[in-house]
């Protein structure tokens, strides 16, 4: 299943995310907490020490031991929440809390003793061997107007910082596993939402592979997914579309090989047959050969100027034309059949239209559009060439039946016929006006068809123009 890995994917994408931004988060918090308590802690212990240095002070001013004082202050502890020494300038311990001084005592360091002497507070912060939290010490001066007479030294664990960050650490382990559950319950449904559309399109494509074009997809959103199936469901009608013609066109192709290549046989028969029919019916069975094996050749020929053309194998051997000139000469062929069935012809060009194009290409073009005129008009047939400032202009009508609105943007497509039934009486395949477009195309020319239902059709072709007339009149 497609949701079921990428649903992984985005799982342990979440995971990382999430683990990673609360670990962040939690070392930014214990550092802004440690921060907050140290700073906390230091302000305390200066405003206790300038307080005890000011108690101190009488009694070194009168040679006194402090012990007694700190003694009590130190039993004072709980309420002070700080263990108090007295040191002489040079750094000695008077006094300190009875039973951890040798040990917390070696740790005046210089530096402290050097601040003491200058007269400032000196402040040191550090791990206690005694206390399992980080610990501070400050050493406030002991004045006589400008003179250091000795020093307090306040010393106290920063109480409750651990406990707080344990406390703050396991709020942030609960947070994370809260928001990881939470993103999978989302994960999970947001997943549902977007891989049950991938699959469908999943199994519509593996149906499409296999030829079947029947399935669309039920389009609700309006996302890229929502696109994506809008894109495939066009994709299916398209392929649908191309399968019933290219079904069509075997079917067509079959039977427009077959009629001719019947009646060739039928009639060869009859020749065979009867080697003493007179002269005339000779003839006019060769008559009807000749015309269905020319039929044949033509609908050969179409078949593999359309290959060609849609490999893009085909070859212009473009040069200047005269396209009046071709236009005439192309409508002259069809002066014996126009005759026969009454169609009146006009037939109007405009200056020099001198283009540069493959003549048999451009004549090809034109027979096709003609062929189709000459089978559907009814009266009437208009034959245009305008010379235009870039472009040359040949415009085709006829009065015919037209081409229904609907069936308009089709009629380029290869086996294309708007009235199946009429065109088989008429015999085309389909492949005229699809040669037409694309050798248009292929000459950078334009072509568009306008038509009404019951009143006529009219092709208008526009091709660039350029070139000198070489080809003679
Ligand atoms: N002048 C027209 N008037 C009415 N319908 C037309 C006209 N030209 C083309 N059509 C319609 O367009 C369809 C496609 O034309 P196209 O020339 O491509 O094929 P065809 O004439 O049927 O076959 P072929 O040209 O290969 O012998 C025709 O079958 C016809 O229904
Ligand atoms: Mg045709």
């Amino acid at each position: 299943m497609i949701g079921d890995k990428l649903f992984k994917k985005m799982i342990v994408t979440y995971i990382v995310i999430i683990l990673a931004s609360f670990t962040v988060l939690g070392f930014l918090m214990t550092i802004l907490l440690t921060n907050y308590f140290n700073y906390n802690k230091r302000s305390e212990l200066i405003v206790k020490g300038a307080d005890i240095a000011e108690l101190i002070r009488p009694i070194l001013l009168e040679n006194k031991d402090p012990t007694d004082l700190v003694a009590w202050l130190n039993r004072a502890d709980r309420n002070l929440g700080t263990e108090v020494w007295v040191i002489r300038p040079n750094g000695t311990v008077i006094t300190a809390s009875a039973h951890q001084w040798r040990h917390e005592g070696d740790r005046i360091n210089e530096e402290e003793i050097r601040q003491l002497q200058k007269g400032n507070v000196a402040i040191r912060e550090g791990q206690s061997q005694f206390y399992s939290e980080p610990v501070i010490w400050v050493t406030t001066p002991i004045k006589n107007g400008n003179e250091v007479i000795g020093g307090v030294i306040l010393y106290s664990p920063v109480i409750g910082i651990t406990e707080t960050l344990k406390k703050t650490w396991l709020l942030f382990i609960y947070a994370a596993f809260a928001t990881l559950l939470f993103s999978v319950l989302v994960g999970y449904f947001f997943s549902k939402s977007v891989f049950a559309p991938l699959e469908e399109m999943d199994w519509i494509a593996r149906k499409i592979a296999n030829g079947d074009f029947s399935e669309r997809l039920e389009i609700v959103s309006a996302d890229e997914i929502g696109t994506l199936g809008r894109s495939i469901n066009y994709m299916a009608d398209k392929l649908e579309k191309l399968e019933k013609t290219r079904r069509e066109f075997l079917a067509n192709v079959s039977h427009d090989l077959r009629t001719p290549l019947t009646s060739i046989l039928g009639f060869v028969e009859a020749l065979q047959d009867n080697k003493d029919k007179n002269p005339e019916t000779r003839a006019r069975f060769l008559d009807i050969l000749h015309s269905e094996t020319s039929r044949l050749i033509r609908l050969v020929n179409d078949l593999l100027d359309f290959t060609k053309i849609e490999e893009g194998v085909l070859e212009l051997n473009k040069q200047p034309v005269d396209i009046a000139e071709l236009a005439g000469k192309t409508l002259a062929k069809y002066q014996p059949i126009l005759k026969e069935k009454g169609i009146r012809i006009s037939f109007e060009s405009s200056g020099n239209a001198v283009a540069l194009v493959d003549y048999d290409r451009l004549e090809q073009v034109l027979t096709n559009l003609m062929d189709n005129a000459v089978r559907y008009a009814r009266n009437r047939i208009a034959l245009k060439v305008s010379q235009e400032i870039q472009e040359i202009g040949i415009t085709l009508s006829d009065d015919g039946p037209g081409i229904p609105g609907e069936d308009l943007p089709y009629i380029w497509d290869r086996f294309y016929k708007v009235d199946k039934s009429r065109a088989k009486g008429a015999g085309g395949t389909g492949l005229g006006l699809a040669i037409v477009k694309r050798l248009v195309d292929a000459h950078n020319g334009s072509i568009d068809v306008e038509s009404q239902p019951g009143k006529g059709t009219t092709f208008v072709i526009k091709l660039p123009a350029g070139g000198k007339n070489l080809s003679g009149a």
